[in-house]
């Protein structure tokens, strides 16, 4: 199988966590879109989603899935979405796509969180994939510097704007041995919006597309 196939394949699979929901919480990116693509098919028989970015309302809207606002809606049942990394304590490095914050906001308003992958995003220790970190634009210098101080090289995601008027920084060469810690450090710097790491609040379900098969774990 191609990795878009296992893509499509975890996609598939993560329907199972939706039977009897009614508003679901939808995230960002080529995994996902194969998801949304499958919840064309419960049409009328759901309420709606709640979306983590601009990308995925207008795909949503585009199958015909209304799209709903979290602040009306409240603690959702399931959420599911991709990630860049995810290890077997289903701590993730997520925001490749630069959808890091709404998936973040989402995530910590869901009672279950179910991430799809394919087998190439697994990994033992979070850190090869440079960490997306979310940054108020005036802070971008200031912010640059904290990291390196951190050990990481910070790399200004330049010509790109996140859906909340921001700017992003991919950190290379972090070794995030204590995720939830570096969570923590990053997330106190003045300026950061959102760090892409995902462990303080993990996921609760990681649905792993290897070979024929999907693993759950
Ligand atoms: C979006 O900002 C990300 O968090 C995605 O969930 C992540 O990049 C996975 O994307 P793919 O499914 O395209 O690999």
């Amino acid at each position: 199988m191609t990795q878009d196939e296992l893509k499509q394949k975890v996609a598939q699979a993560a329907l199972h966590y939706i039977k009897d929901v009614s508003i679901i919480g939808v995230g960002t990116g080529s995994t996902v879109k194969h998801f949304i693509d499958y919840l064309a098919d419960f049409k009328g028989q759901i309420e709606g989603a709640v979306s983590s970015s601009e990308m995925s309302t207008a795909h949503l809207k585009k199958v015909g899935i209304p799209v709903l606002d979290l602040n009306s809606v409240g603690t959702l049942d399931v959420y599911v979405d991709g990630a860049d990394e995810v290890t077997p304590h289903k701590h993730m490095i997520k925001g490749g796509g630069g959808a890091l914050t709404r998936e973040k906001i989402i995530g910590a308003a869901s009672k279950q969180f179910v991430c799809i992958v394919d087998e190439t995003k697994c990994v033992d220790v979070l850190g090869k994939f440079p960490l997306p970190v979310e940054v108020i634009p005036m802070a971008r210098s200031y912010v640059a510097r904290e990291l390196v101080k951190l050990g990481g090289q910070p790399v200004w995601r330049e010509n790109v704007i996140t859906d909340n008027h921001n700017v992003i920084l991919d950190v290379h060469n972090l070794d995030i041995i204590d995720p939830i810690k570096l969570e923590q450090i990053i997330n106190n710097i003045t300026g950061v919006v959102t760090v892409g790491i995902f462990a303080m609040r993990p996921a609760d379900v990681v649905l792993v597309g290897k070979g024929d098969e999907v693993i759950t774990r």
